[in-house]
């Protein structure tokens, strides 16, 4: 944002909180004001890294030696039982290591995976884990019903949640009732989808926005990233 000649600043907050244009001007009279945006780029107000962080479980995978593309030998020490993120600005070789060195190793190891990952010396801790899971933006199932939550597991967890608020047991609501594929509460229309299958002859079935929800009874959309490359890996045990 300091680097630009000009700049737009719109909310002040999110969603309803927002909508309007706070300032409009070079990013000196932005400094001088006294805009969020302003408080965040001159300190006078920041977001604290957590005090308190996961230990994990003591455990590491470790790659050693990665060279493929630009990667300088590179090592990794992955702790286990806490949430990795891999970071870095375009072309750093994120992607390298992670998707082309690192997740073709444990496929094969797991799953018999062929692909043959780009060259490193050597992994250690590959005991540690049972399954890696890759993924990405192209849809699990052939249809916009499974989702990388419904593959997971996770929205077992959300439906449970759901059933427990207060409005849920009021009205007598189990966690099932929170599924997009039992009828009652959803969207008939798209049956909970948010996309509605529209058959053609001799072509592909296509799937459009429903005209009753607009695609907003689903998970799916948010879930389903539609970004250039995501991919993430999920380590078990
Ligand atoms: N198949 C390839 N052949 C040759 N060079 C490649 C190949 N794929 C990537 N590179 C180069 O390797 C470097 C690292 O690329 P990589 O895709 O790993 O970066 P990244 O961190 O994932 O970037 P992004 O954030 O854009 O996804 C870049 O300089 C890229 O041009
Ligand atoms: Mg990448």
């Amino acid at each position: 944002m300091e680097e630009a000649d000009f700049l737009v600043d719109i909310g002040p907050k999110a969603g309803i909180h927002g909508g309007a244009i706070v300032q409009a001007c070079s990013v000196k009279e932005v400094l001088a004001g006294d805009s969020i945006t302003a408080k965040y780029l001159n300190g006078k107000l920041k977001i604290e890294i957590p005090s308190i962080r996961r230990k994990g479980n003591g455990k590491f995978l470790e790659l050693k030696g990665a060279t493929g593309n630009n990667l300088k030998n590179t090592d990794l020490k992955i702790p286990l039982g806490v949430f990795t993120c891999i970071t870095g600005v375009s072309g750093s070789g994120k992607s390298s290591l992670i998707n082309h060195t690192l997740y073709p190793i444990l496929n094969a190891h797991f799953f018999n995976g062929v692909k043959k990952p780009l060259p490193y010396k050597s992994i250690k801790g590959l005991e540690h884990l049972d399954k890696v899971i890759e993924i990405d933006q192209s849809p699990i199932g052939r249809t916009p019903r499974s989702n990388p939550a419904t593959y997971t597991g996770i929205f077992s967890e959300i439906r449970e949640l759901y059933a427990i608020t207060n409005e849920a047991k009021i009205r007598g609501y189990k966690a099932g009732r929170f599924s997009f594929n039992v009828s009652g509460r959803r969207c008939e229309t798209c049956k909970g989808g948010g996309l509605r299958v529209m058959e053609r002859n001799f072509l592909p079935d296509v799937y459009v926005e429903g005209e009753t929800c607009q695609g907003k009874d689903t998970t799916v959309k948010r879930l389903r990233s539609d970004t250039k490359e995501k991919t993430s890996m999920i380590f078990w045990k």
